[in-house]
């Protein structure tokens, strides 16, 4: 089984030696630039930064289709997928790491389906994320000593702007715990295109309206390399544990 990790904005350093390994264009188009190839305990697995390198790709620019197929094609099967989110629920405070286990999509316009006029596909959905999958990284968690939080409901929104008040009141009476831009359609083209497919998710901010102090760039900035470096260490544990293929 071949893997690879798909990064969100902020670089992964554990992905700082990987040797560059350029997904090729596809028939979607230029998976963006920038991906890699290395080790992560012994384990050989591909880095796709999804925003390119340098970062530059917003949210609803983003490629998912050529990077889906890019991934498919060069034999990957399963995807650990890492986006920072705002924090809705009360149990997603700022820092904590989410395994989420359901997904609503606010998106719109972009390209979401690998389906044609000629090839209709229904895939299975009620369970966006693989279930095997999601129990490794929780598990892997746990042996690397981080707390996490599993399960959750990952509200994907447009962007490139953040939410206003009123849209996370919606979002949080929907029943969504987290707030990202770029989860969809990423894991609906993954299970069109048959990959196992989970999402780490940190948080780096309350969600819109949600925090007393004003939004501060600075501050999710400094979270978010923060909690990267817990990510690392939750990937070693979850390659150290893979067993076989
Ligand atoms: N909203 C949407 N996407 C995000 C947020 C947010 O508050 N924080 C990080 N990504």
């Amino acid at each position: 089984m071949s893997w690879a990790v798909v990064g969100g904005s902020g670089a992964l350093p554990l992905a700082a030696d990987f040797a560059p390994a350029a997904l090729p264009p596809n028939r979607f188009g230029e998976p963006a630039a920038g991906a890699c190839r290395g080790r992560i305990a012994g384990r050989e697995v591909i880095y796709l930064p999804r925003h390119g390198r340098p970062q530059h790709l917003a949210p609803h620019l983003v490629n998912y289709r050529a990077n889906v197929e890019g991934l498919r094609a060069a034999g990957v099967r399963g995807v650990v997928a890492l986006n920072t989110v705002g924090g809705i629920g009360p149990a997603t405070v700022t820092g904590a790491i989410v395994v989420p286990d359901q997904v609503i999509d606010y998106t719109w316009g972009r390209q979401h389906t690998f389906a044609e006029p000629d090839r209709l596909l229904h895939v299975d959905f009620a369970e966006p994320f693989d279930a095997d999958l999601r129990r490794r990284l929780v598990d892997a968690a746990g042996r690397a000593g981080l707390a996490v939080v599993d399960g959750g409901v990952y509200g994907a929104t447009q962007g490139p702007r953040f939410e206003t008040a009123a849209e996370i009141e919606r979002m949080a009476r929907d029943g969504c715990d987290l707030v990202g831009m770029t989860g969809m359609p990423e894991a609906a083209l993954a299970r069109e295109a048959g990959l196992d497919y989970a999402m780490v998710s940190l948080v780096v901010n309350p969600a819109a309206g949600r925090a007393d102090n004003p939004f501060d760039i600075a501050a999710i900035e400094a979270t978010a390399a923060d909690g990267m470096i817990r990510i690392e260490r939750l990937l070693r544990a979850f390659f150290e544990g893979l067993d076989g293929g």
